[in-house]
Parts: structure tokens; C-alpha cells; sequence
């Protein structure tokens, strides 16, 4: 039976079992969810032994697991490395989601009209990740594995990998690969294919700033003592000037210009203004001075508050001076920002513009390197060719603002090429209420991830 047959044959099922996956509540970052990251982590192990993986392991960290598995076929043949991440971010806020986040449903939208599938997790990472699964099972079942393959899908991404960094570096031999497969991101439209080539690093920051000893009453204090809510939120605006250029002494200092070539080459992506402005009923964009959008995203640092709070925010009025205010800052990097550097600069400036009627700590949370990927390789030929076969259409490269920090430890220490073969659309709502992963896109993904491992070794000459 050919590949194509059989996963017309297991559609059904292959959706299944990825609603399957999405029941369960993988949420790394909140500890209430602990039992169903590992059963999650359980789930792929049992995914990957029936697909038919060898030495299949729940790798223990001191954190979530990282579950490995491999075929290795013929040693002298190709090897491709699939990366993914089957833990979760939080679903929360709850009352914003239509159906609840881990009962998931099927529904039509407008993007989706084959239907798409509603729930967290389902295009960041598991329906994503899940399609190299089947990929591979299709092709074990109709003796039409071309490569070896190595499987390593983690449990803290969504909380920075710390725990992998240093499972990478232990373990550099077995993980030897020809190519790193990565299904994390976007493309621009089921019309407009493309390969992600480019993504942003980040550094994430929590500040307190503390006033008075105490929550005071307003009137008898208000005028005469700093609130530091007030001014937190004045040093938070002052980070970046009239152009949106961030204000942090050396924060630019290492940041790549490109060419005025290669900036027109990105700006050549299919991208309609008005539709991007629609699509999230804004009236106008917003960003640094000189950039389009696709560049203020791709190519250009940033910097965000997360959340802030503090003070009273419960029902009805209450007057109070409170003692102290907090925010979450992070900061999108590019290349070459070191994010260590970036958050010792943030912080050293932070505390420089306090003023002295509060004092300031500064943490950093986690952060990950930028990445920008070759598009010239062997693999991204190959992912090249094998969506060219499936979409009718050759991909662009393009870059996206979204961070996989691992990427960038990846090429570093595996020296293979990452290839960020995505198949969701940014509409898919990641990290907000109502994510979902189209039917189609699921389904085109994997047939197009069978037909990567077929151009990959025929490029490699078999
Ligand atoms: N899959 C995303 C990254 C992504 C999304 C890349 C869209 C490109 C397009 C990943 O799961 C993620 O959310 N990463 C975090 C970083 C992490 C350190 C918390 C992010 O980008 O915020
Ligand atoms: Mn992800
Ligand atoms: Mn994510």
C-alpha cells in the first residue's frame, strides 16, 4: 500500500487519537497539572511504541520528562531528528473560551471551513507534533520509511526547556541527526505556504517596586508620598521614546541590520494590511518607527508588559495608596542579542530610573537565543519540495516573532539544520482562548511531512 492510500484509510482515526491527546491537561506551568503533564508525556510514549519506535524511554529531568524514541533502519542512511513539545500554556481565562479548553470540538470558521479542532494545545504543539507520529506510522506500515528517525518531544517548553538544554548536551551522540524537524510554527495561509526561517530570542522580566511600608488611605497620604503603581507606570513608558525605539542604554548594540535586499525579499510575503487590522479590529498597527509590520515582527527586538498589578482591582471602590506595584516584561530578541547581556542591561537601567522615592528588584525569569535558519540547505530543499508537491505551490521563507528557544542550542551543539516546518496559521489563536488546528492543515501536514522523508533521502542520493 502507498503512504498516501494508507493515510487516507486512518484519517479518521489519526483525528481521534489527536482529540485523545488534547483531553488531557498539559499545562507545565501551573503545578495543579502535574499528574496529566506525565500522563501526556505517557500518551506519546504509548503513540510512538504502536507507530512502531525502538527503544522508546521517559527520559526523567528534575522537571517534566522528555520522551525519546528512534528507528534507525540503516545506519548508513539519512537520519531525521522530530522535535516537539506535548506540554501546554494555561487556558486561562476559562469564561473566554466557547467550548471548554480540554473537551475538544469540532467547528467550521471561516479560515477552517473543513472544520478545525478547538482546544489548548491543539496547533502549539500536540497537533503539530502529533502529525510526525502518524507520519511516521504511515510510513512503517507500508514499508515506506526512507530514513532513520530519532523522536524527542519534551514537556517544558512553554516554560523555557531549561531542563532540556542540558539533556541535549548529554546526550549528543544519540541524538546525532542529519536534520532537526520541527512543526512549532506558522505559514502564511493554506494558499501561500511557507518555511519559517527566523525566530525571535526573549528575555522575561518581573519588577517590584515598593513604596511606603504599608498600604496607606489615599487622602491622608495621596500628594505627598510616591504611589508606586503611578510610577512604575511612568518608568514603564519611558522604555521606549516617540519612534517606539526602546530607551535601555546598549539595548541595540548587537542587533543585525540586514540589507536593504534582504528587507525587501521579506517584505515580498503576501500581507494585506487592512485584512491583518480586520482580523484583530484594530484601526491602525502600531511599532517602531521605519518598519512594516512584517519587519517590526520578524527582524526587530521588542519590548511588552505581560501583566501589572497591584493596589485595589476588587469589586467596587476602595481608596488606597498601595506599598507596591509589580509587572512582567519580556523582550523579544534578535540576532545577535545575547539575552543573559539584554537582561543585566534592563535591569542595571530599571533600577537608574527609579526614582528615589521607591526602591526596585529586578528578576529574570527565563530567555532563549534568537534563531535564523538557512534557507539552502539539504533539509530545507526538502521541505521546500515536499510542500511544492502537497500545497501546489513553493514555499517562501519567512520569519516569525514567536521564540522556540532550542532552536538556536540546536545548531550550536548539534550542528544539524532545523527545519521549521509549520503547518498552523497565526489565526489559530496560540496562548489565547479558543486555539484550534485546522482538519485540513493537520491532515496536508502529514502527508507533506511523508513526503519531506522521501525528497530528504532522495536529495541524500538514495
Ligand atoms: N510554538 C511557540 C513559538 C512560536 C509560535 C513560534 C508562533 C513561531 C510562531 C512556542 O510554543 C512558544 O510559545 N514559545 C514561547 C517562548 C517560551 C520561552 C515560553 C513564546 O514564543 O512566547
Ligand atoms: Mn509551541
Ligand atoms: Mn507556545
Amino acid at each position: 500500500m502507498s503512504v498516501a492510500s494508507y493515510l487516507e484509510k486512518n484519517n479518521a482515526r489519526f483525528l481521534q487519537e489527536l482529540v485523545d491527546l488534547l483531553r488531557i491537561p498539559s499545562v507545565s506551568a501551573d503545578p495543579k497539572f502535574k499528574a496529566d503533564v506525565v500522563k501526556a508525556a505517557n500518551f506519546v510514549k504509548n503513540s510512538l511504541e504502536k507507530a512502531g519506535a525502538d527503544l522508546v524511554e521517559i527520559c526523567e529531568t528534575p522537571g517534566f520528562p522528555i520522551v525519546y524514541g528512534e528507528k534507525i533502519i540503516d545506519p548508513a542512511l539519512p537520519t531525521v531528528l522530530v522535535y516537539g513539545h506535548y506540554d501546554v500554556q494555561p487556558a486561562d481565562p476559562y469564561e473566554l473560551w466557547d467550548s471548554p479548553p480540554f473537551e475538544p470540538v469540532l467547528k467550521k470558521t471561516a479560515i477552517h471551513p473543513e472544520g478545525a479542532i478547538f482546544a489548548r494545545g491543539a496547533a502549539d504543539d500536540k497537533g503539530q507534533f502529533y502529525m510526525h507520529i502518524k507520519a511516521f506510522e504511515a510510513m512503517m506500515a507500508t514499508s515506506n520509511l526512507p530514513c532513520n528517525v530519532k523522536f524527542m518531544i519534551e514537556g517544558e517548553e512553554e516554560i523555557g526547556s531549561d531542563n532540556l538544554d542540558k539533556f541535549v548536551l548529554a546526550n549528543k551522540e544519540r541524538l546525532k541527526a542529519d536534520v532537526i524537524l520541527i512543526s512549532d510554527t506558522h505559514m502564511i495561509g493554506m494558499q501561500d505556504p511557507s518555511i519559517t526561517v527566523g525566530l525571535r530570542g526573549m528575555a522575561y522580566m518581573e519588577v517590584e517596586v515598593t513604596g511606603p511600608n504599608r498600604d496607606l488611605h489615599s487622602g491622608t497620604y495621596g500628594g505627598a508620598v510616591a504611589n508606586p503603581i503611578n510610577v512604575l507606570c511612568k518608568m514603564i513608558a519611558s522604555l521606549k521614546d516617540e519612534n517606539e525605539h526602546i530607551t535601555i542604554p546598549g539595548f541595540y548594540e548587537k542587533v543585525q541590520e540586514l540589507s536593504v535586499a534582504q528587507r525587501q525579499r521579506l517584505n515580498e510575503a503576501p500581507f494585506d494590511l487592512s485584512e491583518y487590522k480586520g482580523k484583530l479590529d484594530i484601526q491602525e498597527v502600531h511599532g517602531e518607527k521605519g518598519y512594516t509590520t512584517i519587519e517590526r515582527v520578524g527582524i526587530r527586538p521588542t519590548l511588552d508588559v505581560n501583566g501589572i498589578w497591584g493596589g485595589y482591582t476588587g469589586e467596587g471602590a476602595k481608596t488606597v495608596l498601595p506599598s507596591k506595584a509589580f509587572a512582567k516584561i519580556s523582550m523579544r530578541l534578535v540576532p545577535d542579542q545575547d539575552w543573559h547581556e539584554i537582561a543585566i542591561l534592563f535591569e542595571n537601567h530599571f533600577k537608574a530610573i527609579a526614582p528615589a522615592s521607591v526602591s526596585v528588584k529586578v528578576k529574570a525569569h527565563h530567555g532563549g537565543a534568537p534563531a535564523v535558519v538557512s534557507d539552502s540547505s539539504l533539509g530545507y530543499q526538502a521541505a521546500e519540495a515536499a510542500m511544492e508537491e502537497t500545497f501546489g505551490k513553493r514555499p517562501i521563507p519567512t520569519r516569525e516573532g514567536g521564540s522556540i528557544p532550542i532552536v538556536a542550542l540546536f545548531q550550536k551543539e548539534l550542528g544539524s539544520d532545523p527545519i521549521l516546518f509549520g503547518f498552523g496559521l497565526d489565526t489559530d489563536a496560540l496562548h489565547s482562548p479558543n486555539e484550534h488546528y485546522g482538519v485540513k492543515n493537520y491532515l496536508i501536514g502529514i502527508e507533506t511531512i511523508a513526503a519531506f522523508f522521501r525528497h530528504f533521502s532522495t536529495l541524500h542520493g538514495r
